[in-house]
């Protein structure tokens, strides 16, 4: 019995969708989805009714991708009414979300028991050079030509900004860890990685301005953390921080995967995972 993970699924294209549809069943396996399965409703509908087909439990953390607003979308939901329209979605589907219980893993081989945190905490621009003031964070990186689509279609509703979202949203997120701290190790699951110095984008590198918060550089020793799961990069990779691993699962854009090797191949082990946690050792990418 595993957990595993993968992120980035992005079924608007064909062949990520003929690649999933081709995925066996896992029925003693549990899933976790970390973000950016698509913007299209239908699609989302199509994803999660295959998923939970192949796995006996599945687990879903917004991306930005599905936080879009598209212009001909009809029933109009921004910002956070389109978040909690994915979260009812979900529920139709027995899919555990943000908004739910953390809930335990049942399958424990050891004496460590591990509660599941998905988390929902999206990005404030403080992944920035320190000289770089907040409001100078959007013009520098689209001085380097860079400017992410969330910027037009990423609306924050109700809330002012997506920083002021962000910042409600790790507030909430930081009490209810706190709470769940002394009852086991966690696995805490994000779209967008916990920490600046794991988001590498050598082409471009100003990217990271919405990839994350600093606010969270630290959550992983300042709670009881066993495993980071993380997406949003497209740039597969295992990594440990302080005896904690981290986990980039994303699958991608086609041209960011082998096909031949198949949807499976990608699937991330994250329970009972590695017998070992290495300290500080170097990247390991899963090219
Ligand atoms: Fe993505
Ligand atoms: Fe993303």
């Amino acid at each position: 019995m595993k957990l595993y993970a993968i992120s980035d699924l992005h079924v608007e294209h064909e062949i990520n969708r003929n690649a999933l549809e081709a995925l066996s069943p896992y029925p003693d396996d549990w899933l976790i989805v970390a973000g950016d399965v698509c913007t299209a409703e239908h699609y989302f509908r199509w994803t999660l009714d295959i998923l939970t087909q192949r796995f006996a439990k599945v687990i879903w953390v917004p991306g930005n991708h599905e936080l879009w607003t598209e212009k001909q979308e009809s029933n109009g939901f921004r910002g956070e009414a389109k978040y909690q329209h994915w979260v009812g979605l979900c529920r139709n589907y027995g899919v555990l979300t943000p908004e739910d219980p953390y809930v335990v893993w049942p399958h424990a081989t050891s004496q460590v028991r591990h509660i599941i945190a998905p988390l929902f905490l999206l990005y404030d621009y403080t992944f920035r050079p320190p000289q770089i003031t907040a409001d100078q964070a959007i013009p520098w990186a689209a001085e380097s030509g860079v400017m992410c689509v969330d910027e037009y279609r990423l609306k924050p509703e109700p809330y002012s900004s997506k920083i002021e979202w962000c910042h409600a949203r790790l507030a909430a997120t930081e009490l209810r860890l706190k709470e769940v701290s002394s009852q086991g190790k966690l696995i805490l699951i994000n779209h967008f990685p916990l920490r600046y110095d794991l988001v590498r984008l050598k082409r471009i590198p100003r990217f990271s301005i919405w990839c994350g918060t600093q606010w969270t550089e630290h959550w992983h020793t300042q709670f009881p953390v066993d495993v980071v799961v993380t997406g949003h990069l497209h740039m597969r990779a295992t990594d440990y921080r302080d005896g904690v691993r981290f986990e980039e699962v994303s699958l991608g854009y086609p041209k960011h995967w082998t096909q031949e090797r198949g949807v499976a191949w990608y699937l991330r082990e994250i329970l009972p995972g590695p017998a070992t946690h290495p300290e500080n050792a170097g990247p390991q990418w899963h090219r």
